[in-house]
C-alpha cells in the first residue's frame, strides 16, 4: 500500500524513513508548504495526492484543525485510508471524519495522537469489546512529564526545562497546549471516546503546570512528594468525568517511576482490573511508530477506533474529589477550607479539606481572576 504523508516536520520525517523499511507499505509523496518543495517525491498540493489512484492511505502530521480537517475529509471521501497523529483534529472532528471514513468504507485510525508510541487507544477499542472500562488516564503529556522530572531531579528551572522540551521535539508548535493541560485533555477526551462512543465536549476542565514553581516542587520534595500532570477519565454512578490537573503522588506511587518523555496510560476493566501502559509518549520515532502500528493495522483489516455511533456529549467533574495543594497569597488563605496550612513569608502552602474537582478549578479561576498567583495540585496518598 502506496502511504502519502501529509507534513515533514518531526514525526512527518519520521514516519517517512519507516515506510522505506516497512513491510506491505511504500513511500508515496509528502506534502510539504509552498517553498519547501526541495526535492522530487515532496509535493505542495493536496489534489495531487487525493487524485491519485496508486495512493492508498494518507498519513497526516501537521498538526492543527485546518487545513488538517479539508485535507482529511479529502483523502476519506477520495477513498483513500486516512492514519493521524493529530490529537486536536480528532478531539474537534472526529465523529464527522469517522463518518465519512465508515459511508467510504475506509479506515480512520489515530493512535499516534494519544500516548505517543504506547498502544493506549488500540488497547481500549479492544477492551470496551469484552469488558466494560470503569476508568482512564494516567500521564499523557511527554513535554509536561520531562519537564517536573526534570525539575524535581536535576533542580532545573521552569523556562529552561521548557526550551529543553522543544528542542526534543516533544512539545507542540505552540508548547502552551503541552503546559496548559490542553494536549492531555484532548487525548482524555479520545480515550472516552473510544472508551463509552461519547466524546466529550461540555464541562471538561484542565490545568497545567504553568503556575509551579521551584519553590513549589522543592516544597513537595521536602515532604516526600512527586509531581505529575495527570489525565482521569471515568464512569461514576450519575454520569462521564474527564479532567486534568497536577496531582501529588507519594513517593513510590507508580506514576513517581515515569521519568523523562516517558507516558503511563492506564485502564480499569471491571473483569480485566487495572492494566498498566507505559513508553515514550512523544518524540520523532516513538510516535511515527505508532503511525507505522496503525498502517501496518489497515493491511491485517483494522478499519475503526471509534465505536459505531459516536456522539459528542458533556462530563460532570463534580463527580470525583480530592484534597488538594494549594499555595496562594496569604491574605486568602481563608478563602478556601483548609485541612492544614503552612505560613511561608507572604504565601501559605495549604492542603485542603476533599472539594469536588469541578470546584477547586473554579476557585483557582475566581482567585486568579483576583489577580493572586495560585498553583494547585490534586493530593493522592
Ligand atoms: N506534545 C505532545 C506531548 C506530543 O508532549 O505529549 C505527543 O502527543
Amino acid at each position: 500500500m502506496k502511504v502519502a504523508v501529509l507534513g515533514f516536520g518531526t514525526v512527518g520525517f519520521g514516519v517517512y524513513e519507516m515506510l522505506g523499511k516497512a513491510k506491505g507499505l511504500e513511500r508515496g509523496p509528502v506534502l510539504v508548504r509552498p517553498g519547501k518543495n526541495d526535492m522530487p517525491f515532496k509535493v505542495t498540493s493536496i489534489e495531487k495526492i487525493v487524485s491519485d489512484p496508486s495512493v492508498g492511505a494518507v498519513a497526516e502530521v501537521m498538526g492543527g484543525v485546518e487545513p488538517a480537517y479539508s485535507y482529511a475529509a479529502a483523502a476519506l471521501s477520495a477513498g483513500k485510508h486516512f492514519v493521524t497523529s493529530n490529537k486536536a483534529l480528532v478531539a474537534a472532528r472526529g465523529p464527522e471524519l469517522d463518518t465519512i471514513a465508515r459511508e467510504k468504507g475506509v479506515a480512520f485510525l489515530f493512535s499516534a495522537a494519544c500516548g505517543g508510541g504506547v498502544p493506549f487507544l488500540h488497547n481500549l477499542a479492544l477492551a470496551r469489546e469484552s469488558d466494560e472500562i470503569r476508568s482512564m488516564g494516567g500521564i499523557l503529556n511527554g513535554t509536561t512529564n520531562y519537564m517536573l522530572d526534570a525539575m524535581q531531579r536535576l533542580h532545573l528551572d521552569y523556562g529552561d526545562v521548557l526550551a529543553d522540551a522543544q528542542r526534543l521535539g516533544y512539545a507542540e508548535a505552540d508548547p502552551t497546549a503541552d503546559v496548559s493541560g490542553l494536549d492531555a485533555l484532548r487525548k482524555i477526551m479520545l480515550a472516552c471516546a473510544v472508551a463509552y462512543g461519547t466524546l466529550p465536549t461540555d464541562g471538561l476542565l484542565h490545568e497545567g503546570i504553568e503556575s509551579v514553581t521551584a519553590a513549589d516542587v522543592a516544597h513537595f520534595q521536602s515532604r516526600g512528594y512527586t509531581c505529575r500532570l495527570v489525565a482521569g477519565g471515568g464512569r461514576a454512578e450519575d454520569g462521564v468525568y474527564a479532567y486534568v490537573e497536577p496531582v501529588l503522588l507519594r513517593d513510590g506511587a507508580p506514576e513517581c517511576s515515569v521519568l523523562q518523555n516517558y507516558n503511563m496510560a492506564r485502564y480499569e476493566g471491571a473483569n480485566a482490573g487495572p492494566i498498566v501502559l507505559m513508553g515514550q509518549g512523544a518524540g520523532r520515532w516513538p510516535t511515527a511508530s505508532a503511525v507505522l502500528r496503525d498502517l501496518s493495522g489497515i493491511l491485517r483489516g483494522e478499519r475503526e477506533m471509534f465505536p459505531e455511533g459516536l456522539r459528542r456529549g458533556e462530563v460532570d467533574n463534580s463527580l470525583c474529589r480530592h484534597s488538594y495543594y494549594v499555595r496562594l497569597p496569604a491574605e486568602l488563605a481563608g478563602e478556601l477550607p483548609a485541612a492544614s496550612a503552612e505560613l511561608d513569608g507572604d504565601t501559605v502552602r495549604m492542603i485542603t479539606e476533599p472539594l469536588p474537582v469541578s470546584q477547586m478549578h473554579f476557585e483557582a479561576k475566581r482567585l486568579r481572576a483576583r489577580g493572586a498567583s495560585v498553583f494547585f495540585a490534586a493530593v493522592r496518598e
